[in-house]
């Protein structure tokens, strides 16, 4: 009788968006494959599956982490979290998102919500990033539509109406 091999899927559960979901992973099934094929969470994009884009960054136990260069196997049993719980409620946007969405920061949209997973955990352990450290985060992300002064732009303003405060921006400071 042949025995289990690295091919065969085994059980993976994990807490996605707060909720307990469960699938079937070989040992060598992407988390980005496993949450869209396996539990149908098309919002973490794939890109160059080689940790370059960014496209596909999520938060395991609350820490971004790219998908692409983590194996479901990894996460089993941890917590999940994805563009799609962002916000508490399906008709509302997160601060953040609102100021990608009020900056005109996405267009095609591919880049989006890695960018917004890896800025949730920035800001949350960073309220008061100055400009060099959100740049230094948003480098880690390629945007194909190189809309980088909009998303500069947007995370500033987050930034700085998370810690309760009005935008304190102007166009000038952003000239690259
Ligand atoms: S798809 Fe993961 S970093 Fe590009
Ligand atoms: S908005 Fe198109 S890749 Fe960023």
């Amino acid at each position: 009788m042949r025995g289990v091999t690295s091919e065969d899927p085994v059980p993976v559960t994990i807490e996605l968006n707060g909720r307990r979901r469960s699938g079937r992973a070989t040992a060598r099934t992407l988390l980005t494959d496993f949450l869209r094929s396996e539990l149908g969470a098309t919002g973490t994009h794939v890109g160059c599956e080689h940790g370059v884009c960014g496209a596909c960054t999520v938060r395991i136990d609350g820490v971004a982490q790219r998908g692409c260069l983590t194996l479901a196997i990894q996460a089993d049993g941890r917590k999940v979290d994805t563009v799609e719980g962002l916000s508490d409620r399906k008709d509302a946007l997160t601060v953040l998102q609102q100021a990608l969405h009020r900056n005109h920061a996405l267009q095609c949209g591919y880049c989006t919500p890695g960018i917004l997973m890896s800025f949730s955990d920035f800001l949350a352990h960073n309220p008061n990033p100055d400009e060099q450290e959100i740049r230094e985060v948003l480098g880690g992300h390629i945007c194909r539509c190189t809309g980088y002064a909009g998303l500069m732009k947007a995370l500033i303003e987050a930034a700085s109406e998370m810690r309760g405060e009005p935008p304190q921006i102007s166009d000038s400071e952003l000239a690259t």
